[in-house]
């Protein structure tokens, strides 16, 4: 992984604060749609053990590549079927640059109940909730077929409902203990599962 790919940066910005703010316990960390592991790595150094999560085998196959190269075997990739199946349990659910990506809530509900069963602790998790604006609307009508490929489904960026989110984590028993820059392109809600 290049020092432009490494997420280090922003971990030390942004995540390793809060864990220490809140205490956060250190035997595991789960970085949901976490790619070739740009924060699952940098997050090793804190947990005891790192899951990384993602549908694409190449970002998994790549991980772990990477994971042999840095001699840590505390980082596992784990692949959705198995994300579902087997037993785990968490003290913090980070996610970034993936539910953007999805179109369809219940998706990602789905996702959400899963982590309820999974959590006890935090989760940061990062949404877009940009107001829609016509522009957006309109494009969100359009076919793939007329939209340039980062517009097309699967790439573009879906803004979702602030009020749905809060109350899809509350519904979930979610507390929400901090968001940072609502209403942006990056929304990050602090969350709490005991
Ligand atoms: C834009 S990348 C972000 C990767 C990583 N979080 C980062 O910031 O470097 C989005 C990743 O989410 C994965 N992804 C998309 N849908 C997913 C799902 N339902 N479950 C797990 N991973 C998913 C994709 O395969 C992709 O690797």
């Amino acid at each position: 992984m290049t020092k432009a790919h490494s997420a280090t940066g922003p971990y030390q910005q942004f995540i390793l604060p809060l864990l220490k703010q809140y205490n956060v316990a250190n035997q595991c960390a789960l970085d949901f749609g976490c790619g070739v592991g740009r924060y699952a790595f940098p997050l090793a150094g804190y947990f005891k053990k790192v899951i990384g999560v993602d549908t694409a085998e190449t970002m998994r196959r790549i991980g772990r590549q990477e994971a042999q190269k840095r001699g840590l075997n505390s980082v596992e990739f784990l692949d959705s079927a198995e994300f579902y199946s087997r037993p785990l349990q968490c003290d913090f659910i980070y996610s970034t640059h993936v539910f953007q990506h999805l179109e369809n809530q219940d998706e990602i509900a789905k996702i959400i109940e899963r982590f309820k069963e999974v959590l006890r602790g935090y989760a940061y998790l990062h949404f877009d909730t940009r107001p829609k604006d016509y522009a957006y609307v309109l494009k969100y009508l359009l076919p793939d077929l007329f939209l340039p490929k980062t517009k097309k489904r699967g790439m573009r960026r879906v803004r979702r409902d602030v009020q749905k989110l809060r109350d899809m984590f509350s519904e979930c028993g979610f507390q929400i203990v901090k968001e940072f820059n609502p209403g942006t392109e990056f929304h990050y809600f602090f969350l709490r599962h005991l």
